[in-house]
This record gives C-alpha cells, structure tokens and sequence, in this order.
C-alpha cells in the first residue's frame, strides 16, 4: 500500500509555502490550454512541480510542468500547466498525484482540461466540449494499492459534476456535451479502434482525465472537465491526427476556453 496522502501532504506543505494558501480550486491545464491561463487570471507565483515532493518530469512538448497560484477574481485558484502520463511510463499513482496534492491543499474543485479528438463529425475543431461521462480503457486505476482514507469502492456515477456542467452551460451555452474514451496512447487510434470507441458510446478521444478524475473523486474533489477538440479522430479525415494539428489546435483556441474555465471560476 502506497501512502498517497503522507505524499500529497508533503508536496501540499511544500506548495503552501511556495505559493501561499487558500486554494479553492485546481485547473488542470491540458496539451494546447497554455494560453487559457492569460485569461484566467493573474499569475501571483509559479513553481516547477519536480520542485515538489513526488512529482516526476514531465517531457512532452506543450507540457511546462509548473504550479502556478492564479489569483481570478476574489479566488485563488491552483493551476497545473502540463500533466503527468501514463504513456511516459508513469505509474497511475503519479499521473494522480496532483490531484491529491489539490485535494491536500483544501481545494474543493478540480477542472481537468485535455485535447481530444472528436469522434462526432458535428463537433467543431478548436471547440470545447464539456466531459459528461467517460470510459477507462487505460487498464489501470488509482486507488488500487492506494490508501487515502475514504472507502476505496469509489462511485463514479455523476463522477464529472452535473452542478459544475450547468455552470459552464451558463457561461457558454453553445459548448456540448460528450464521454470521453482515455486510453494510454501515445499512438494515435486506428480507425477500426475509433469506429469500436463509437460503438461504445464514445464522442471524445485522448490519453489523459480518466485516472485524475477517478483519484479526485477518491479525495473527494467535485471534478469538471473540459475536451478540446483539436482534430477528428482517426478515419474520419483523409490525414488522421498529428501532434502539431494538436499544439495548433490548442494555441488557436486558448482565450475562448480561457474565457469558460473563469467563467466557472466565477460562479463556484
Ligand atoms: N486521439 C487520442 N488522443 C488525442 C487525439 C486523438 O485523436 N487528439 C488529441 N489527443
């Protein structure tokens, strides 16, 4: 049994005195949403996250792998800019353990943020989509071998919040809604894997938010989470994705999906 909250209490210390206190909520920061932080708020103080306890080096391009305190409005809000993956070789309790960290540092709310793509034609690239549900298939879950003190059977019906998806429909109407397939990657799916993912009930693809969102509802943080489509998915155009259509995607959209993520900020 790993002891995931001694960790999280550690890096949470070690935040609190580098950052300050009074978090409320943790933005979770996906590849392509760096430029969703300019319109978020002010940036008081950022660290790098190997400077805390228990975070491994994040290599993937499009990932800075800080914490940042962002002061939006009249809240703090805890901003992780660039994740820990499964597909560097990462173990479930790592990729989670800024979630506990968030969750160790009073925050009661993490929005998780990714780039996906979309296996539904009507869905616009450069658009957000909000997270109403989704299917692990990375194999692995968070809490197994992991203690935290709550009941380990955690239930993941409404795991991404009904309140929190009402108040980013308030901020923009126009954003759907989708369930969102995470598996390891790093390669891309084929185009049978994507036409299996749809018959599945499937609308979003992508390599990430699954075991955060499972480990946060451990801690018992109310979870959002938001895609951004940065391509249609395997098959459905004469391409099929790349990495650069990704960092492009994100870069093109980040002040609109800035926008709604203070947007929700606002109305907590
Ligand atoms: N598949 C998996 N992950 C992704 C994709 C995709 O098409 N786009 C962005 N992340």
């Amino acid at each position: 049994m790993t002891n995931a909250r001694q960790l999280a209490d550690e890096a949470a210390a070690q935040l609190g005195d580098r950052l300050g206190k009074g978090f409320e909520a943790a933005v979770v920061l996906g590849t392509g949403w760096d430029d969703a932080v300019a319109e978020l708020g002010d940036t008081e103080a950022q660290i790098s996250t190997t400077d805390l306890a228990g975070f491994p080096a994040s290599r993937v391009e499009g990932h800075g792998g800080t914490a940042a305190a962002v002061v939006a409005g009249d809240r703090r809000v805890l901003v992780f800019r660039g994740r820990v993956h499964l597909y560097e070789g990462n173990s479930a309790a790592a990729v989670t353990h800024g979630m506990r960290t968030a969750a160790a540092a009073g925050c009661g709310v993490a929005v998780l943020t990714n780039a996906a793509g979309g296996l539904r034609a009507h869905y616009r690239v450069g658009g957000p989509v909000l997270i109403s549900d989704h299917v692990n298939l990375t194999g692995e879950s968070p809490v197994a071998g992991t203690e935290w003190g709550t009941d380990r059977f955690v239930n993941l019906v409404d795991a991404y919040s009904p309140r929190l998806r009402a108040l980013a429909a308030d901020v923009d109407p126009e954003v759907p809604e989708g369930v969102y397939a995470g598996l390891r990657g790093p390669h891309f799916e084929t185009p049978a894997e994507i036409e299996m993912l749809r018959l599945l009930g499937a609308d979003l693809v992508g390599m990430s938010t699954v075991l955060e969102a499972i480990a946060a509802r451990h801690c018992g943080l109310e979870v959002l989470g938001v895609s951004l489509v940065t391509n249609l998915a395997a098959g459905m155009t004469d391409e099929g994705p790349s990495h650069t259509e990704v960092l492009e995607a994100g870069a093109a959209s980040g002040a609109r999906v800035g926008r709604l993520l203070r947007g929700v900020i606002d109305r907590l």
